[in-house]
């Protein structure tokens, strides 16, 4: 495993587990189980995705499994917009926590930035209070982009560590990856594999080709050359394994230009400047 570093010097697993639309059932358990029994340190979950109680559940067997410390792992959940407001945050964490049977979280995002500015900066300091009560290992925005950034960097204390945002080769975000680079705030990214979609693109399946590996493997390493945390779901035993088999091989400059310039700035997701929940 290869790790990043924030500003805090704290230390972030490049790869982890996604978990978004896998239901609070025993498949959950089961697949993040199985990641950590294959090597998976690193689990990202949300509050809103309604599997908190059989992710903690899959991560205590994986614990038990490997005999793994729960230091050894990295553990993320996510604020939902109805929680927002900085009297709402501790409950919510607390809630969370409770769910997934932790006592901390390495990393709490704001899910969203939602629409209202002044609302996003009073939630932040509900994220602060807790970071600074020392509850949170980290916390960290989810689907914030520059202009959002710039309004929280302006009328707060502490920066996110990292940005949880939609990034693949259709859509590759320079101008968000520039200026995170500039404010030292890490990029982590959802729907890598664009559900699935970009495997079957012609380049992506080429350069598997070329390397000797699978697409999905491709995308992932392709995410390590940017520097950008990346969390693939898999309820698959076998695909949860390969998603983490992208150590041993690296792309060639030529070879990551050519994915990068399949950007086409297309989402599968919402646009966050207009997102609400709804
Ligand atoms: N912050 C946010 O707003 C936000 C939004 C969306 C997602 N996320 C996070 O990002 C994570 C990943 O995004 P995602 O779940 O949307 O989608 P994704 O990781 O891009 O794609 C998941 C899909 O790819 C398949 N897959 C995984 N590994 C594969 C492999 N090696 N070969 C072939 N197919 C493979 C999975 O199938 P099987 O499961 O059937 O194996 C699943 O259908 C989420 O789970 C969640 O934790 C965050």
């Amino acid at each position: 495993m290869e790790y990043i570093s924030f500003y805090n010097g704290n230390e972030m697993p490049i790869v982890g587990l996604g978990t978004f639309r896998v239901e609070n059932n025993d498949e959950c358990k089961a697949s993040v189980k199985h990641a950590i029994e294959s090597g998976f340190t690193h689990i990202d979950t949300a509050m809103i995705y309604e599997n908190e109680d059989k992710v903690g559940e899959g991560i205590a067997e994986g614990l038990a499994a490997t005999g793994l410390k729960r230091s050894d792992l990295f553990i993320t959940s996510k604020l939902w917009l109805a929680d927002y407001g900085r009297e709402n945050v501790a409950e919510a964490y607390e809630t969370s926590l409770k769910k997934l049977g932790l006592d901390y979280l390495d990393l709490y995002l704001m899910h969203w930035p939602g629409t209202d500015e002044a609302v996003m900066i009073d939630t932040w300091q509900g994220m602060e209070d807790l970071y600074k009560e020392n509850k949170v290992k980290n916390i960290g925005v989810s689907n914030f982009n520059v202009e959002h950034l710039e309004a929280l960097l302006a009328q707060v204390s502490i920066k996110p560590v990292i940005n949880q945002v939609e990034f693949h080769p259709y859509l590759l975000q320079a101008s968000l990856n520039r200026y995170l680079d500039v404010q030292n705030i890490h990029m982590e990214s959802w729907s890598p594999l664009m559900n699935a979609q970009i495997l079957e693109d012609e380049t992506v399946k080429a350069i598997a080709k070329e390397v000797g590996k699978s697409p999905a493997q491709v995308i992932i390493r392709w995410n390590i050359e940017h520097g950008v945390v990346v969390i693939p779901k898999s309820v698959t035993p076998s695909r949860i394994e390969e998603n983490l088999e992208v150590f041993d091989f690296s792309l060639t400059a030529e070879q990551i230009e050519r994915l990068d310039k399949l950007n086409e700035n297309s989402r599968i997701g919402p646009d966050p400047v207009e997102y609400s929940g709804h």
